[in-house]
């Protein structure tokens, strides 16, 4: 059984790949850390792939999969640049881990996600909105982009750049795909002693087989 507490949207997206009739094959991009997200599709039996940057955050997963006897990959790599074949996958996602790339970088790991999933295969992704209250620090290097050079990695990774999204903003990033779900949290957490909100906005889409594929949209505004 993994050990943590399994994100809703987590449930969700894997309730969407469940009704596939595609491999059970899934590329987590960002995939590291010690409650590895892609832990829960490798114990559910799909063939659990990820590219994780950090060398710190790979150990992390790694141990966590040798500790709970899981089989997923995850290779060294920069989601902006996937190391996968074209329509290699049946299902991608980024949990938590497209907020910490700037806005050009986030539109270039968006193409590469949509390059290596399979017409008709299902991507997932969340952003942080620009609601939160929390993780704004340092200062804005672009559009909702924050950035604190003052601050020391503390995770093994770039915990200090963090980008914001306006309800609608990532939506052109998507045009031809069909909208799944679309929909909005927001929960509280505690950093550095200090309480925060954040909200994020989450999105799954289905790349679509041909042209005349009609547009499916289910849209829904949840503030918990
Ligand atoms: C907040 S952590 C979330 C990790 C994991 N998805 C989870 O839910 O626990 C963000 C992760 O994204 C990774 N990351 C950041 N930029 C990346 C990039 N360009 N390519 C691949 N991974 C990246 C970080 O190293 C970090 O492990």
């Amino acid at each position: 059984m993994v050990t943590f507490t399994i994100p809703q949207e987590i449930e969700r997206f894997f309730e969407f790949t469940e009704r596939s009739e595609f491999k059970k094959k899934i590329l987590d991009c960002g995939a590291g850390g010690s409650k590895p997200k892609i832990a829960v599709f490798s114990e559910r039996g799909y063939d659990a792939h990820g590219v994780e940057i950090s060398d710190a955050q790979i150990e992390r997963a790694q141990k966590y999969a040798k500790e709970n006897n899981l089989n997923y990959k995850i290779v060294k790599a920069d989601m902006r640049k996937l190391p996968f074949e074209d329509e290699s996958f049946s299902f991608v996602y980024s949990y938590h881990s497209i907020m910490h790339i700037t806005k050009a970088g986030t539109i270039k790991a968006i193409k590469e996600m949509l390059r290596v999933l399979k017409k008709g295969g299902l991507l997932y992704i969340n952003f942080q909105s620009t609601d939160s209250t929390g993780l704004k620090w340092g200062n804005d290097i672009g559009d909702n982009e924050m950035l604190d050079f003052s601050e020391v990695d503390k995770h093994g990774f770039n915990d200090t750049f963090h980008s914001f999204y306006r309800d609608n903003e990532a939506d052109d990033l998507f045009k031809g795909l069909n909208i799944l779900h679309k929909g909005k949290t927001s929960f509280e957490y505690t950093y550095n002693d200090e309480k925060a909100k954040v909200s994020q906005l989450i999105i799954s889409y289905k790349k679509i087989e041909t042209t005349f594929t009609f547009m499916i949209l289910i849209y829904r505004l949840l503030i918990v």
